[in-house]
């Protein structure tokens, strides 16, 4: 056999019929239907019958192919013939042919699968194992099985054909592909550092990149122009089904552009991209600044799937009885609502109430929420009663309110709160009441950030990162307050509620960079210590420079509508940030931890029972975790000699090659000059208080490990 005419299974067609074809893959299904054995035999290309017949195959031939099983590996010799009328298969692409086997080779076999790998498409609207009914750890367990199915197969070659694209696409427009270091020095994200400990530098950590993000713009200082990379970046951050702790950006910058030469290109390459997954995206993708997005949707990445905008109505109730509003508003609140047009029979009052106000809108922040029916012409609620004609008047107004409609409102004094807990509330409404179109893909731009965030401390905090540009520079970076009005140069690309990518303009003045960081609060030395080697860069004549990365898991996984970003990456941790394949994360020997300096040895510089293995006297004290004196050394070698004697004699007497085991006679052997004390808590009980772990009158320790 020549794997050299190996031909894709899956790519055969009706024109193949007659032609003699080699081909190899998996056994997918098997069936055995009176004397004719039919096999799904499955390749990278998708699935093909195969047929062996004793007319076709020698005796023996024919038994071996009735004991193939699921999984096995084979490669078949055979014609390609035209299915019988009625036998098609609609379900598989090759389903008007079949393939007559005239040689089997079995390539290897397959143990029982600890999950189906079949898609079962053997039987005409056969039912498709799926991956929803095996446990999530099991398939990555078994990763490489799971990989065979047809779905894990699609998902790879789409990741794959996209990456091509977005390759093509930027070379074509001069881009650069350029490797940065991954044993690196923080780089500030957000995120807590991996860290790598250096064997050569004792005490010494090298920090996995969590973004190229300083790489790429010393790139641009180097004069390189325009940069990308699909770069590897490592976060140690919580958990979510769109988050792994090692994930893929599309990470690129450019040098001498603005915002508008981003946004053009990250547009045209988003539409592409999409259209491999046969999504239409319309352009140019409509943009909205920041606080437009967090007073009409409560969120800096808003779904614009569906509506239920937010309606401000705080100045409807300046002058209210109503007094939890009164107060909202005495300490300088907002109050906003959301009008859900025409679901009052699917909100009774009743999970209005007990769900809404009591449970839900609380999880979300809010301390309580307002809700009205509309109904008969009039609002209804727990509490209309305390509101005039005119502020309901007003209220319908500004909803626009008909018949059948639900108002809901959160009052807080804190912006941050009645935004955050309604934004909460939008999205669980609109899923709960199935608002929200999942063939729709909606990008927007968000711009405009804040500049800085405010800490808790009093101070401020970036954002994005320390070098995004401002949109003005004539700041005071000691005054907190103007700090907390600047704008930044930041955009962020949002579709269907979920980050795709962010960047932004960079500041190319190493004036204005120090002044940011004396605006965080850090001293010129600590800027010195983290940035330093950075900032130098800027001494020698940066250009003006920006950028942005974009999540590749995200698009892929949004492109191929999975459930989770796990489903487009070939080998992913699971939830808990493992790796339930290879075990990773894991322990370590000692003896790595010593040699990288990372074990506490007590001044000592090798790990104990290493160096005292060349002395039989060291190594029995540090197996037995007993000090040995000088003194007491030469007793103790001769117990030795004497437990070699006997050792010795016992092995003449058995005639054997070595001991197993030699005992010294039994002998006191408290040391000379120790006086028996006993303690007094020995009768109390008290003694053994604190151990660990107590049976009877005895405590449990640690086996004794070498
Ligand atoms: P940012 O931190 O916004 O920006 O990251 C860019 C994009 O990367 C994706 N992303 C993630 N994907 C999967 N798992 C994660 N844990 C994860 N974290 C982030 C998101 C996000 O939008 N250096 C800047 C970019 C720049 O300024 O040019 C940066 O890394 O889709």
């Amino acid at each position: 056999m020549r794997f050299s005419q190996r031909e894709y299974g899956g790519r055969l067609t009706p024109d193949d019929v007659g032609r003699e074809v080699l081909l190899a893959g998996w056994v997918d299904a098997f069936r055995d239907h009176g004397g004719l054995l039919f096999v799904h035999l499955r390749d990278r290309s998708g699935m093909i019958q195969v047929v062996f017949s004793p007319e076709q195959l020698s005796g023996p031939e024919f038994e071996r192919a009735s004991a193939l099983r699921s999984e096995y590996c084979i490669a078949v010799t055979g014609r390609v013939k035209r299915r019988l009328a009625g036998t098609e298969n609609p379900n598989i692409e090759t389903g008007e042919i079949e393939v007559e086997v005239t040689e089997l080779s079995l390539l290897s076999e397959s143990d029982p699968l600890p999950f189906a790998v079949s898609d079962k498409a053997m039987v005409a609207g056969g039912v498709a194992a799926g991956s929803e009914h095996v446990a999530e750890d099991l398939r990555l367990q078994y990763r490489y099985l799971d990989l065979r199915r047809t779905a894990m197969r699609d998902h790879l070659t789409a990741r794959h054909k996209i990456f091509q694209l977005v390759r093509n696409f930027l070379d074509a427009r001069g881009f650069l592909e350029i490797e940065t270091p991954v044993l690196t020095m923080s780089t500030p994200e957000g995120a807590r550092d991996y860290l790598v400990p250096s064997r050569v530098h004792p005490q010494n950590f090298y920090a996995l990149p969590q973004s190229p993000q300083l790489f790429k713009q010393l790139l641009m200082c180097g004069g390189m122009e325009r940069y990308f990379q699909l770069a590897r970046c490592f976060r140690d951050e919580d958990l979510r089904p769109n988050r792994q702790p090692e994930f893929t950006q599309l990470d690129l910058e450019a040098s001498f552009i603005d915002e508008e030469f981003l946004y053009v290109l990250i547009e045209e390459l988003t539409v592409q991209m999409f259209a491999i997954g046969g999504i239409e995206l319309p352009r140019p993708f409509p943009r909205m600044a920041h606080a437009e997005a967090m007073d009409t949707m409560g969120s800096d990445r808003p779904d614009l799937r569906f509506g239920l905008r937010f309606v401000d109505v705080t100045e409807v109730f300046a002058q209210t009885g109503y007094s939890i509003f009164r107060q909202v508003l005495a300490r300088g609140g907002c109050i906003k609502g959301i009008n859900l047009k025409g679901q009052s029979e699917k909100l009774s009052k009743n999970v209005l109430q007990n769900q809404y106000a009591k449970e839900i809108a609380p999880a979300f922040g809010a301390k309580g929420m307002t809700w009205m029916r509309a109904e008969g012409g009039a609002l209804e609620s727990n509490i209309v009663q305390y509101f005039s004609e005119g502020e309901l008047a007003e209220l319908g107004e500004r909803f626009g309110v008909e018949d059948g409609d639900v108002l809901i409102m959160v009052a807080d004094p804190s912006y941050r709160v009645v935004t955050t807990a309604l934004g909460h509330l939008r999205l669980h409404l609109a899923e709960r009441l199935g608002l929200i179109p999942h063939d729709r893909f909606c990008p927007v731009w968000i711009t405009e950030f804040p500049l800085f965030e405010p800490t808790e401390e009093g101070g401020v905090t970036s954002s994005h990162h320390p070098f995004t540009a401002p949109d003005r520079v004539d700041f005071d970076p000691r005054n907190i307050e103007e700090l907390l009005e600047l704008r930044s140069r930041a955009y962020d690309l949002v579709m269907n509620g979920e980050e795709l990518g962010g960047g932004s303009i960079r500041i190319s003045n190493r004036e204005l960079q120090r002044k940011i960081f004396m605006a965080l609060g850090l001293s010129e030395e600590e800027t010195a210590r983290k940035f330093g080697f950075f900032l130098r860069a800027f001494d020698y004549g940066p250009p003006p420079h920006g950028g942005l990365a974009l999540g590749m898991d995200r698009i892929v996984s949004m492109i191929l509508q999975t459930p989770s970003i796990r489903e487009v990456i070939a080998f992913p941790k699971n939830r808990s940030a493992a790796c339930p394949l290879t075990g990773a994360p894991a322990m370590v020997q000692r003896e790595q931890l010593v040699e990288l300096g990372l074990l506490n040895l007590g001044g000592k510089e090798v790990l104990p029972g290493q160096a005292e293995q060349a002395d039989r006297i060291d190594r029995l004290s540090w197996v037995s975790r007993l000090g040995i004196a000088v003194e007491e050394r030469p007793v103790m070698e001769s117990i030795w000699t004497q437990a070699e004697a006997l050792a010795q004699a016992a092995q003449a007497a058995a005639g054997q090659e070595a001991p197993i085991r030699t005992v010294v006679p039994v002998a006191h052997r408290t040391r000379p000059g120790t006086e028996a004390n006993r303690s007094k808590h020995a009768e109390t009980g008290q003694l053994l208080k604190n151990a660990p772990a107590v049976k009877g009158n005895y405590f449990k320790v640690a086996n004794i490990l070498e």
